[in-house]
């Protein structure tokens, strides 16, 4: 099996008069595992259809391969699909299940039978052949469904939120399962989750949709550290959002009012605002740091404690910026092994380290 380059250009679906995915272009490649990860309803399932051929787009081209696919049959596409639900054949013994599509393809007995044990062993089900689909567990059964959908050795397998039915543990062994069957097997895979945790830990690249366009694609490390808009960078992990005044640039930083009392500088040339523009900073709980009141110092904000939390592998501390309308930072620390350091009720020092924040467009789309 050799995966092919799956490659979408300038995608648009409409139903009815309503545009759900919008110019969407993405170049997946060969043997990579792309994920599609964004908010419900934001066209994933859409755009897999129209990979899988079971929607038409409106405007656009695909192809697998050098093959324009765009208004091919389901059935002449040489793709895989796995769904959320495992869609077995209920009277078909899982060997029955996985032979299924060797059976359309009129290969041979002797073949049949040796990919079906091949791939058994692949997701580590030898032993259950002869089992029917109510005899298995739910991680087991959607490994059954996995094996169906590799057997013929399709160079592109499309897999929707194929964990979401199970539990968080059995989630977590097959995301490594599939990983390692996707890396040996070197097939391309488009892989849909709105499970931003499951995204990062399985993609080479991951592509963020809302509301039917595509936000941003990228590695995972990309999007958490360099998101180029504010709704990636709200979507992917934990951000804090502050509304601010852009005061101009100063030797080559952006001046920032954050409050009446306060500016911050930020070493970025490109501003996404004008003089006198406000504008929206971003920046991560785990770069806020936070120390006793010492009167005034650069880069610093009074805030008081709200609330401190241990959450087992750090401590979490929200924090109400003065003269900031009510805003509440949160802000994150390695736990170190000691008690909480932070008592609700103290006034503290907010510092923004100035290569840690992030400005975006005020108007900018922002992730629920
Ligand atoms: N057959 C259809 N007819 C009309 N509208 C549809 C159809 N299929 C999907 N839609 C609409 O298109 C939009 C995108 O749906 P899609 O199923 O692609 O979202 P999704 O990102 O997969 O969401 P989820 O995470 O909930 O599965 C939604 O607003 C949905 O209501
Ligand atoms: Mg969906």
């Amino acid at each position: 099996m050799k995966g092919e380059a799956v490659t979408l250009e300038q995608i648009d679906k409409n139903f009815a008069k309503t545009a759900v995915v919008r110019n969407v272009s993405i170049a997946v490649q060969a043997g990579e595992f792309l994920s599609l990860l964004g908010p419900s309803g934001s066209g994933k399932t859409t755009l897999l259809m129209m990979i899988a051929g079971f929607e038409t787009p409106n405007r656009g081209r695909i192809s697998v391969g050098a093959r324009d696919i765009t208004f091919e049959a389901p059935n002449k596409r040489d793709v895989g699909m796995v769904f959320q639900k495992y869609a077995l054949f209920p009277h078909m013994t899982v060997a029955q299940n996985i032979a299924f599509p060797l059976r359309m393809r009129r290969f041979g007995k002797a073949e049949i039978s040796d990919r079906v044990d091949a791939m058994l062993a692949t997701v580590q089900l030898e032993g259950f052949a002869d089992r029917l689909p109510l005899q298995l567990s739910g991680g087991q059964q959607q490994r059954v469904a996995l094996a169906r959908a590799l057997v013929a050795e399709p160079p592109v397998l499309l897999m929707d939120e194929p964990l979401s039915a199970l539990d968080k543990k059995l989630r977590e062994t097959l995301q490594i399962e599939i990983k390692r069957i996707q890396k040996n097997l070197a097939v391309t895979v488009v892989y849909v989750t709105h499970d931003q945790e499951e995204a990062l830990t399985m993609s080479d690249r991951i592509a963020v949709m809302a509301d039917g366009e595509l936000m941003q694609i990228g590695a995972p490390t990309d999007l958490y550290h360099r998101p180029t808009n504010a709704f990636v960078a709200g979507f992917i992990g934990k951000m804090n959002f502050l509304d601010g005044e852009y005061l101009g640039q100063d030797g080559g930083e952006a001046v920032i009012r954050l409050t009446e009392t306060a500016t911050l500088k930020c070493p970025v040339s490109t501003v996404p605002a004008a003089a006198g523009q406000r504008l929206t900073i971003a920046i991560r709980p785990e770069d806020v740091a936070v120390r006793q009141c010492d009167g005034f110092s650069p880069q610093c904000v009074r805030g008081r404690i709200e609330a401190a939390l241990f959450v087992g592998a750090a401590y979490v501390i929200l924090v109400a910026i003065e003269g900031h309308s009510g805003k509440v930072l949160e802000a994150r620390f390695a736990a170190t092994g000691g008690s909480q350091p932070f008592v609700p009720g103290d006034t503290v020092d907010v510092i923004f380290e100035p290569h840690a924040l992030k400005l975006f467009a005020s108007q900018q789309r922002q992730a629920a």
